[in-house]
């Protein structure tokens, strides 16, 4: 009986679903307890091959000059769309931005864009990242120029807006269409104000209280933001002047937008300048360290006051509330994430990095070798999801090829560019010690070096292969060409042989 039900329940689904993919399937819709969006979609409508473009390109390296960047790097989706484990955001060449990448979510409700507020239009947003020499480092003619040179994008941009012409005005509609689509509402605490059947805890309770007492004049409403720029007695530092720097009108120097709270487990480290780690440390900055300055919001002070009154009690109440915003659907779901895509996403040529040395010197062979075989540790980590294990073969990784001398001048210097590069991805995997989709995120950039240089100097001394999956950035070394290591959604591995 159950079986059969179980088989009903199947075949209903199936039915709702093959109905539904005949009809467009829902790419944005208004949550219950959101207020109107704010994004004229009149000028721009969502549609499923309009959102593919976008993610396409969202996820395509080929925006940055050297091709190594996407807005993907930068926007995480396992950390809300920041980037995960870096105060300031790394751009190519890992140069650092001053400031600390905003999440991604709920951007129709938005007014304004940046710490700043640099774009009073989503649209016009992705222009400051995409030339910012800092982030990607391109100009918008060369990225035309790449996307024509690649069928495939005629053929995206053809689907979604009805003819080949690849232009600044679609790509950059393109990209509003996909980040559009991330709606994030479906925490805890939504459940609970859609009476969803869901309650909130006595300290979540009792959290959402003084919450409102206490923070939600900025950060107020369903998107836990006002969309105002405004200074919270943070110690001032110098080199970013906020909102000044757009307006260079006096009254807004220091200031801020206020940042939404949702989804702030994944977001961390918080602020413009990703200067607190912890809720904690945030929590106790607005009781007892905000600075009392010219620039200071006059919320924050108050009848002589400065900052906001809570007891340590009453912090932890704030912060058991603030979690009730966290959104697993949104970070987890599929249709934002990179490795779904639908079609291939264009390779960069990575051989044609490959260079032809030899290596004869035995003790450096021997610590290729020894790298090889803690590569392979790490991936097997990797599988296991054991992130402590994938962090401490990353050390041993890093010591190992510390120890790699060679002399030849060009060698040399071709080896030091991926040890490099290669160290990079290490200390990446070693940041995600207690963060498995972190070191996920960077295991492939790991591989892809460490296959450049193997390629290069050929110091392995069995056949090795180097697996691509085609619809994502996926890659990893292996010692057989049927491996098992194969990620989810990879079913379409391109293998190539490592020879001797
Ligand atoms: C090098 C890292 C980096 C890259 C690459 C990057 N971003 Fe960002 N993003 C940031 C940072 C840092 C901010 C905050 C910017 C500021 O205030 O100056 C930000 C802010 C944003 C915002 C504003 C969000 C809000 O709520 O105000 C949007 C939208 C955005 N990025 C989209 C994109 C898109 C689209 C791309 C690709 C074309 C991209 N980003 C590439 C780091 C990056
Ligand atoms: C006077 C307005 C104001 C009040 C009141 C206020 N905040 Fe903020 N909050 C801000 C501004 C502005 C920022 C961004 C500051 C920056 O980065 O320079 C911010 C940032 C934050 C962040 C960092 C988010 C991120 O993504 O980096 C958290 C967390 C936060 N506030 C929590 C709270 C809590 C909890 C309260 C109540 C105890 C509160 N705030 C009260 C204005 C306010």
């Amino acid at each position: 009986m159950k079986v059969k039900l179980k088989i009903a329940i199947l075949l209903l689904t199936i039915t709702f679903l093959s109905f539904k993919s005949i009809q467009e399937p829902v790419l944005f819709s208004v949550p219950a307890n959101f207020p109107k969006p704010d994004y004229p979609f009149e000028n721009n409508p969502i549609t499923v091959a309009g959102v593919e473009l976008g993610k396409t390109l969202f996820y395509d390296a080929a925006l940055s000059s050297d091709n190594t960047i996407s807005c993907g790097s930068c926007h995480q989706q396992s950390a809300g769309f920041t980037q995960h484990g870096h105060i300031l955001s790394h751009g190519v060449n890992d140069r650092l931005s001053k400031r600390n990448a905003m999440p991604l979510f709920n951007l129709a409700w938005a007014s304004n864009f940046g710490w700043d507020g640099i774009a009073p239009h989503l649209d016009l947003f992705a222009v400051s990242p995409i030339t910012n020499p800092v982030e990607m480092d391109e100009s918008l003619e060369n990225i035309l120029e790449k996307l024509r040179a690649t069928p495939l994008y005629a053929d995206l941009f053809e689907k979604a807006f009805g003819s080949r012409e690849i232009n600044n005005d679609r790509l950059l509609k393109a990209l509003s269409q996909f980040m559009l689509t991330m709606v994030s509402a479906n925490a805890k605490y939504d459940r609970y104000v859609r009476k969803e059947g869901l309650k909130l805890s006595d300290i979540e309770s009792e959290g959402l209280v003084l919450f409102k007492q206490k923070c939600a004049s900025c950060h107020s409403g369903e998107l836990f933001t006002d969309f105002s720029f405004r200074n919270n007695g943070l110690a001032l530092r110098e080199r970013d002047k906020g909102r000044f720097e757009i307006s260079q009108n006096d009254a807004d120097i220091y200031k801020f937008k206020v940042p939404s709270l949702r989804n702030l487990t994944y977001t961390t480290p918080y602020m413009h300048d990703g200067r607190f780690a912890t809720l904690e440390q945030v929590l106790e900055h607005y009781a007892a360290k905000v600075e009392k300055t010219d620039y200071l919001d006059p919320i924050l002070n108050k009848d002589g006051k400065v900052g906001i009154e809570m007891n340590t009690d009453e912090q932890k109440k704030i912060i058991a509330f603030l979690k009730t915003l966290d959104d697993e659907d949104f970070v987890k779901n599929p249709m934002f994430s990179e490795s779904t895509l639908i079609s291939d996403i264009p390779k960069k040529n990575i051989d044609v990095e490959i260079k032809n040395f030899t290596i004869n010197d035995a003790d450096t062979r021997a610590l290729f070798k020894q790298g090889i075989e803690t590569y392979f540790k790490i991936k097997a980590a990797i599988a296991k999801k054991n992130t402590l294990e994938a962090a401490e073969g990353a050390r041993v990784l890093i010591k190992t090829l510390n120890r790699v001398r060679i002399t030849e001048a060009a060698q040399k210097s071709f080896f030091e560019n991926y040890q490099e590069k290669l160290f990079l991805d290490a200390k990446r995997i070693i940041e995600g010690e207690r963060f498995f989709a972190h070191q996920f995120d960077h295991f492939d950039e790991l591989s892809e070096h460490l296959y450049i240089l193997l390629a290069s100097f050929k110091v392995n001394d069995r056949v090795l292969y180097f697996n691509e999956c085609k619809r994502s950035d996926m890659k990893w070394i292996s010692d057989s060409a049927t491996d098992s290591f194969v990620p989810d959604n990879c079913n379409d591995v391109h293998t190539k042989t490592l020879n001797l």
